[in-house]
């Protein structure tokens, strides 16, 4: 079965072709927006909207063309529904509708943060249960996924999403937006001593990230230099991600864990996860780096194991901007 797969629920245009049958991703194209919204420091969600609108035709020719496909070959449509930027997310779901309709072929709707947990098993099967963690811009979990559909969220941040601490940290220092990649690129070239931040005490699994941001502040005002600022805050960020994976680990048992979202493009996270699948004989799943952020290929993935187990959705589905997993 031949699956569209599309993401506009932030600030990339996102459509792939992925064969369901031999579990086999055809294209995956993304148009990224980030130069619109870099003057304002995060995405602005109008510009992203009509941004979106300007460019979904585009990249769904260009995902055809790269698959080899016409739009006669296409056989399911998957997109994202929820949660994220309601006018953003309308542009996918119209379009995504709009297809289905018009070739009478059926239609899923996927949530974005349910498609980023799979994003580790595109082209292989998961096993379960295993542990989610789930690191954005826009959000930090960890999950324990039981099946496709059954969630138990036993973690989350209680302020800032982790990514969004990057890129806060990031307007900080001057470094521009996204702030992931430049951070993650000062920490892998830096080779000083690193300054001591708190790390901020949330009960259980949660987490927070606006402390983190108020010591940045505190070393810029003390006149530190902007790589040992931002090396620093990285090697605390991902340890307290660490530590906090390792006790859910612990409570639940769990040999398997795998990472999601733009976050998990880090090579400090990365690194440290392969270690620990040595040392504490853990089964640890990365996605590949073209799936970290945002893309049509985990929705389509997602989408397809989810119609086989559950059917379509009723082309009257909406999007909504907030709703759990
Ligand atoms: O999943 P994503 O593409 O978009 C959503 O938020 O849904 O994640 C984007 C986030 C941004 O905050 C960006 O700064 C962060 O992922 N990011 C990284 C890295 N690459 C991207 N954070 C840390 N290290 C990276 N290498
Ligand atoms: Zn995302």
């Amino acid at each position: 079965m031949l699956v569209l797969g599309i993401d506009t629920s932030c600030d990339d245009t996102s459509i792939a072709v992925y064969d369901g049958r031999e579990n086999k991703v055809l294209s995956n194209i993304v148009s990224s927006q980030y130069q619109f919204h870099q003057e304002f420091g995060g995405v602005v969600p109008e510009i992203a909207a009509r941004k979106h609108a300007e460019n979904i035709d585009i990249v769904f020719n260009e995902a055809l063309k790269v698959a080899g496909i016409t739009t006669e070959d296409i056989e399911l449509v998957a997109v994202t529904r929820a949660p994220g930027l309601l006018p953003a997310l309308l542009v996918g779901l119209t379009f995504g509708k709009g297809i289905a309709c018009w070739k009478g072929i059926p239609l899923k709707g996927v949530h974005h943060i349910e498609a980023h947990i799979f994003s580790s098993f595109i082209g292989t099967s998961p096993q379960f249960p295993f542990l989610s963690l789930i690191v954005s811009g826009g959000h930090t979990l960890i999950v324990l996924v039981e099946s496709f559909g059954k969630y138990r969220i036993i973690g989350k941040t209680v302020d800032d999403a982790v990514g969004e601490a990057y890129d806060k940290v990031a307007k900080m220092l001057g470094l521009g937006y996204p702030g992931g990649p430049v951070i993650d690129r000062i920490y892998r070239n830096y080779e000083g001593d690193f300054l001591s931040l708190p790390k901020p005490k949330v009960p259980g699994f949660n987490f927070s990230f606006s402390g983190l941001k108020t010591a940045v502040r505190r070393l810029i005002e003390k006149g530190y230099v902007c790589e040992q600022i931002a090396a620093s805050f990285q090697k605390t960020a991902m340890e307290y991600l660490i530590e906090k994976l390792k006790r859910a680990i612990r409570e639940f048992q769990v040999k398997r864990v795998a990472i999601a979202g733009g976050v998990s493009a880090n090579s400090l996270l990365r690194q440290t996860l392969k270690r620990m699948e040595t040392e504490e004989g853990l089964e640890i799943f990365l996605p590949e780096m073209e799936f970290t952020s945002d893309n049509g290929a985990m929705v389509a993935y997602t989408g397809y194991r989810k119609f086989l187990i559950e059917g379509g959705d009723s082309l009257n589905i909406n999007a909504v901007a907030r709703i759990s997993l």
